[in-house]
């Protein structure tokens, strides 16, 4: 049912962790099954993406594309990284079960309201960015001045 790279990925799940000062922090829920993504970046002054983190409170399927999705945008400029949709995760991994797919959005919304995080945080304009529905915005206090 699940791919090779599907179970790779679950069982040893790249990137996983968080990242401490990240340049952007992304928390979205998953409306369908209740679960839970977050996604760290650290972005330096050239707009590469240095380093990933993922956490999550999710499914299997969910924790795959999670850890596809940190290597997917890892090195690559905020553009390349807006390039990687759930689609272009399940392609990486050689596809989802269909009931699985809403699984994979978790991981793009998440990244998407990272880079919205620090857009906002820099005060900089991400082309094609749009504000993410369901940021959660939990632990933003604490970063604000
Ligand atoms: Fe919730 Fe997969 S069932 S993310």
């Amino acid at each position: 049912m699940y791919s090779e790279k599907v179970m790779d990925h679950f069982q040893h799940p790249r990137n996983m962790g968080e990242i401490e000062n990240a340049s952007g922090i992304g928390t979205v829920g998953n409306a369908k099954c209740g679960d839970i993504m977050r996604i760290f970046l650290d972005i330096d002054e050239n707009g590469i993406i240095r380093d990933v983190k993922f956490k999550t409170f999710g499914c299997g399927a969910a924790v795959a594309t999670s850890s596809m999705a940190t290597e997917l945008v890892k090195g690559k400029s905020i553009q390349e990284a807006m390039k990687v949709t759930n689609q272009a995760v399940m392609e990486a991994l050689d596809g989802l079960p269909p009931v699985k797919v809403h699984c994979s959005l978790l991981a793009e919304e998440a990244i998407h309201a990272a880079l919205w995080d620090y857009a906002t945080k820099n005060n900089i304009k991400i082309e094609g960015l749009q504000k993410p529905k369901s940021d959660i915005h939990e632990g933003e206090e604490e970063e604000e001045y």
